[in-house]
């Protein structure tokens, strides 16, 4: 499933004769980004292994007999999952509902009547879930990317809690404090998962959305969600015995596997790294202060995911939105707290915002959107994006568009093939070119070491960055 990369005949034709046969050098330092859906660069061939086998569960679908349902929204992850590649984000929304706060009565999660997450599909009409008439608030939920999981879980923990006690001037963000379902005797740990950041750990999402979007009970999740809560009709359409995910042949469960899978898939791609104008005004008009861009991640269980320099692009920090806030209570997080959706691998999505409300313009216009809604204590991040002029603001979109790019990339469709080849090849710059390539310049898509041109090092990085036949 996972492509491939080797060098086809038509690019080693257009090598050849572009006079750069010469071009698999053996500079192997600053390999190019992996596409997204690809495995973290360095893994062992055990961790290979594990990868593969987690891409295998994910897209495989799990049967009635085996546990899927009674009520559930796919029967995959992949089902929800797979754009522009397997783990990718989705068109898929899924809906919350609860009783909103009114009168002095707080929020209520109708957790008796199946809230507050719904299941709207079934395997036996007389057990099917709706959303309950007492529910006075709904609100739909897009489907995330799961690239780069695991580095995301390899950020320390001190590193948010130190952001989140030194808040820049008028910024209230907080860490969600919430249990591991896996550890659910130690410590709380800050959740950084989810549009409410309600969840810590990918071993905890994989358990959570194996019972919640699938109805797949685990030893941690054993109890199936009842249509509407009704006790009855599950126990009339209910008939694999509980806990349902359990080791298979190889001793694993499936929910470890989708673990490995997410864990190991590579951060998306920025192009290029570092160095844009956009950036720049994106930090002087505050976005930077939620949207914090750099970590470097800890230990993790694997050395390619520790000690690596990442760039996600947000604090983990629960804010208030204002009436961006999807009027649903989860955990600690408020009606109107969102935490700070992370921007790496903007570019290859196309509705943002938790419900996917900024979507069907064109990137910029979607952006733009996107921005235009941020309320609350992002309001005047918000309005000082509006009050630049447009060169300032183009720069900021160029920046944007650099999120979910791989090198090479130019029409920024997640392969790098003929296509792109025809309009990069333009850009070569050979060493040392008198006028360098910059980080604002179109050939910097291409100089993927940064050191402002496009030679022959870089045609090397190209064969080895090709997806296309
Ligand atoms: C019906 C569609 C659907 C299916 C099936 C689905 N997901 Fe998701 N996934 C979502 C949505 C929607 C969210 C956002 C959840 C929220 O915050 O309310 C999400 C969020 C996530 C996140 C959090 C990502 C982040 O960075 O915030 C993880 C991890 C995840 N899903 C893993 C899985 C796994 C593992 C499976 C299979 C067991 C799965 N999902 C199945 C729709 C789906
Ligand atoms: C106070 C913190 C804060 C500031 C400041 C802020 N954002 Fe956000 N941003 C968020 C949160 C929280 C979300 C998630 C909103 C939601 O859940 O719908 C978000 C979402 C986004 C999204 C949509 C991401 C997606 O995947 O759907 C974009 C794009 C974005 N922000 C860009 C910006 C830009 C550009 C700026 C500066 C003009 C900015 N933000 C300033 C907190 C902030």
């Amino acid at each position: 499933m996972v492509p491939v990369r080797r060098t086809s005949p038509a690019l080693a034709r257009a090598l050849a004769l572009a006079g750069f046969v010469a071009a698999a050098t053996p500079l192997m330092a600053q390999e190019p980004q992996p596409v997204m859906g690809r495995p973290v660069s360095g893994l062992t061939s055990a961790e290979l292994a594990r990868f593969d086998a987690g891409l295998v569960a994910f897209t495989t679908p799990v049967l009635q007999s085996e546990g899927a349902g009674p009520i559930f929204n796919e029967v995959t992850c992949a089902g929800c999952h797979n754009v522009p590649a397997i783990g990718g984000f989705g068109t898929r929304r899924v809906t919350r509902f609860g009783i909103a706060a009114a009168n002095g009565a707080p929020f209520q999660s109708l957790d008796g009547f199946g809230g507050t997450l719904l299941q709207d599909q079934f395997f036996n009409i007389g057990c099917r879930e709706t959303v309950p008439v007492q529910a006075t608030v709904t609100a739909e939920r897009g489907t995330p990317i799961l690239f780069g999981l695991g580095l995301l879980e390899a950020i320390p923990e001190s590193v948010l809690l130190d952001r989140a006690a030194n808040q820049p001037f008028g910024l209230a963000g907080r860490v969600h404090m919430v249990q591991p379902f896996e550890d659910p005797n130690g410590p709380q740990r800050v959740g950084r998962f989810g549009w409410k950041g309600g969840i810590a750990t990918v071993e905890s999402f994989s358990l959570d959305a194996a019972l919640n979007e699938m109805g797949l009970t685990s030893p941690e999740l054993p109890f199936e969600n009842a249509p509407n809560g009704d006790m009855a009709l599950l126990a009339q359409c209910d008939t694999v015995a509980d806990p349902e995910d359990l080791p298979d042949a190889f001793g694993v469960r499936r929910t470890e596997r989708f673990t490995d899978f997410q864990r190991l898939l590579a951060a998306p791609a920025q192009t290029p790294r570092s160095g844009m104008t956009g950036e720049a005004v994106f930090e002087a008009i505050g976005c930077a202060d939620c949207h914090v861009g750099r970590y470097t991640t800890g230990n993790a269980p694997e050395a390619a995911l520790s000690g690596q320099l990442i760039q996600p692009y947000s604090d983990f920090l629960l804010h208030d939105m204002g009436l961006l806030g999807d009027g649903i209570v989860e955990g600690e997080a408020t009606e109107t707290e969102m935490m700070t959706r992370p921007l790496w691998g903007l570019v290859q999505r196309n509705a943002y915002l938790h419900d996917g409300r900024a979507l069907g313009g064109t990137f910029a216009d979607n952006v733009e959107s996107a921005i235009a809604e941020h309320g609350g204590t992002a309001a005047p991040s918000a309005a000082a994006y509006q009050a630049l002029g447009q060169q300032d603001k183009d720069a900021v979109i160029a920046f944007l568009t650099s999120l979910g790019r791989a090198e090479f990339d130019w029409d920024v469709n997640n392969t790098i093939d003929e296509f792109d080849w025809f309009f990069v090849e333009p850009f070569a710059t050979g060493p040392a070119p008198a006028t360098p390539i910059t980080p604002d310049d179109p050939g910097a898509i291409a100089d993927v070491d940064q050191d402002g041109d496009f030679d022959l090092v870089e045609f090397g990085k190209l064969q080895r960055a090709w997806t296309g036949q």
